[in-house]
């Protein structure tokens, strides 16, 4: 199978995930996030992608946690889907920003409360002694925010990821895999394929 041109990647992307959503035994959101620090030093943890647009890929997280520190220092990143049942890997590289506030909100508000009290008990990718003082956390915040609807942390939110290079990834019998690059360069997408 080769990839089908589209004049950008955000609607390839789109047609790929609806695809790689009928795949019941996969969830399709999860993402391999890489950042680095101001030096160089990379680093790369698993998030969902929780919204996408025609700008880009959005995920949310605690900004004091070691990717937020290192997308501040460092305001770049890059993505890395796999989609097994149609084996499709894509990879999205590009600048970060942080959602607006009033998005963040909106995202956080629709979440069930107990991840909305995680969101205030976890100070992410801080050493934590033992077990004990996540739990205890998490019940000083339930009993501070009971019978109150709970506001999103001033420390948590979502981050924009806009792509500026995108890679589609065709798995073909043989190897002869398809490789699809986007590149954007003056505003406009510039298409090229690449051996497998
Ligand atoms: C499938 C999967 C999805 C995850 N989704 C998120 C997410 O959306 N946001 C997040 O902050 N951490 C998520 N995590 C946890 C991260 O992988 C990571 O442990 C955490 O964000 C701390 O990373 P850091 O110390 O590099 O900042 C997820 C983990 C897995 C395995």
């Amino acid at each position: 199978m080769v990839l089908s041109g589209y004049a950008d990647p955000m609607t390839l992307f789109g047609v790929y995930f609806a695809r790689a959503k009928e795949d019941v035994t996969h969830d399709p959101t999860a993402v391999a996030l890489a950042t680095a620090t101001r030096a160089g030093f990379p680093s790369v943890r698993m998030v969902l992608l929780k919204a996408i647009d025609e700008r880009g890929l959005v995920f949310f997280t605690n900004y004091d946690s070691r990717k937020g520190h290192e997308l501040h220092q460092n305001p770049q990143a890059a993505m890395c889907f796999y989609w097994p049942r149609i084996e499709v890997q894509v990879r999205a590289e590009g600048a970060v920003e942080k959602l607006s506030a009033a998005d963040s909100d909106a995202y956080f508000n629709s979440r069930e409360r107990l991840s909305q009290i995680g969101a205030w008990a976890s100070q992410q990718s801080a050493p934590l002694p033992t077990r004990e003082v996540l739990l205890h956390r998490v019940a000083e915040m339930e009993s501070r925010f009971d019978g109150q609807p709970i506001p999103r942390p001033p420390n948590w939110g979502g981050f924009l990821l806009v792509p500026q290079r995108m890679e589609f990834w065709q798995g073909n019998p043989g190897r002869l895999h398809d490789r699809l690059v986007y590149e954007q360069t003056d505003g406009a997408w510039q298409t090229s394929r690449l051996f497998p």
